[in-house]
């Protein structure tokens, strides 16, 4: 068993950048350095972590994060022990990386825990997956508690869009059954109205670009339908909306999903998501052009100094200048690690300055409907 001769200052980063939250999404704690070692290589850049020693809160209060992962040598008595207090302490979900199989240790642990574990060496992206995973499972059993409209179409699109970025970043095209089905409940639920709802069910959802999506394209559709637009207009926002990003599965993860903010380099990489979005927008034959131009073409802004093409003015369709607004909103209202989130008010008074980037006569329908009706 590892025995710290000093007590580190918990609030101050030691080793990774990424850990200045003070209310880290995942407590690393540990008595068994080469584990915990394990679990930093393998999270670190991907999430808030903060690593703290078995000893110290075994016997006290836990810290508040959404997952505690420990790192312990299941073959020693002693943190056996202490590791049967901390799960009795522990709120949120748990995951457990061994560094070495001991069967009696493990056996005593599924006495106590019904968390998965893990045993060195990592496979690095599964573990990463299965962090993800255990970190979404209680937001996604809260959405239980939904109207069933909302309930069936974040269901369902958790599963398609998923699957679309992962068989898109393979390569292969996209599951277009899937995501047009996904996309039909959620313009069910945008007729039942209550669009901060759903936001407040995809707040907490620790996968971003599934939450971006859902943010964006729920904006769009709720908005779109409480201006009266149905039928195939209808069904396009709803798509485009839902694939805006798709050009992100080729962003490296450790840009994609950095806690901090981008770098220059790293920006630049970054704003070649459009790009990539219309290439495999455009390879699909059944999808008109309005969608790929709401993915290709979001991040321009009326003046011409947006990207990727510097288009102005006219060249830039309703349904882009939709799409940028609700692009623009989700971004404000989300959370980051770097920063916290804010009101719908605060950020539509932000948009209400963009005079240059988005067209003000949408921005003040949009305002309406946010602050009016949700
Ligand atoms: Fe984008
Ligand atoms: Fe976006």
């Amino acid at each position: 068993m590892v025995r710290l001769t000093q007590v580190p200052n918990l609030l101050t980063p030691v080793d990774c950048p990424t850990m200045q939250a003070q209310n880290a999404d995942i407590a690393v704690i540990y008595d068994s350095a080469l584990a915990c070692k394990a679990v930093g290589s393998a999270l670190s850049g991907y999430f808030n972590i903060r690593e703290l020693p078995l000893e110290l809160y075994a016997g006290g209060g836990m810290p508040e994060a959404a997952l505690s992962i420990f790192c312990a040598n299941m073959g020693d008595k002693e943190t056996v022990g202490l590791i049967k207090k901390a799960i009795d302490i522990c709120e949120g979900e748990t995951l457990f990386v061994l560094p070495t199989h001991n069967s009696d240790g493990i056996a005593q642990l599924r006495q106590h825990s019904k968390a998965d574990y893990f045993l060195l060496p990592l496979e690095e992206e599964e573990f990463r997956e299965a962090t993800k995973s255990t970190l979404n499972r209680p937001v996604e059993k809260a959405w239980s508690i939904l109207d069933p409209a909302k309930r069936k179409a974040l269901k369902s699109a958790v599963v398609s869009f998923e699957k679309c970025f992962d068989q898109v970043a393979n390569g292969a095209p996209i599951p277009l059954e899937d995501i047009t089905s996904s996309c039909q409940h959620i313009r069910e639920a945008a007729a039942m109205g209550g669009l901060d709802d759903w936001i407040d069910a995809l707040d907490d959802h620790h996968d971003y670009s599934f939450r971006h999506s859902m943010f964006v394209c729920g904006s769009l559709t709720y908005f779109a339908h409480a201006m009266g637009i149905r039928g195939a207009e209808l069904d396009g926002l709803t798509l485009g909306g839902l694939l805006h990003d798709i050009g992100k599965c080729r962003i490296p993860l450790e840009i994609l999903d950095k806690p901090g903010k981008l770098d220059a380099r790293e920006w630049d990489a970054m704003k070649l998501h459009p790009v990539y979005s219309r290439d495999i927008l455009c390879d699909e034959n059944d999808l008109n052009a309005d969608i790929v131009a709401m993915a290709a073409y979001h991040h321009e802004k009326l003046d011409g100094t947006g990207y990727p093409d510097g288009l102005s003015g006219a060249q830039i369709n309703d349904h882009i200048r939709l799409t940028a607004i609700a692009d623009v909103y989700s971004a404000l209202i989300d959370k980051r690690a770097y920063k916290g989130s804010m009101s719908s008010e605060a950020a539509l008074d932000i948009m209400a300055t963009m005079k240059d980037e988005l067209d003000m006569d949408l921005v003040r329908e949009f305002r309406s409907f946010t602050l009016d009706k949700g």
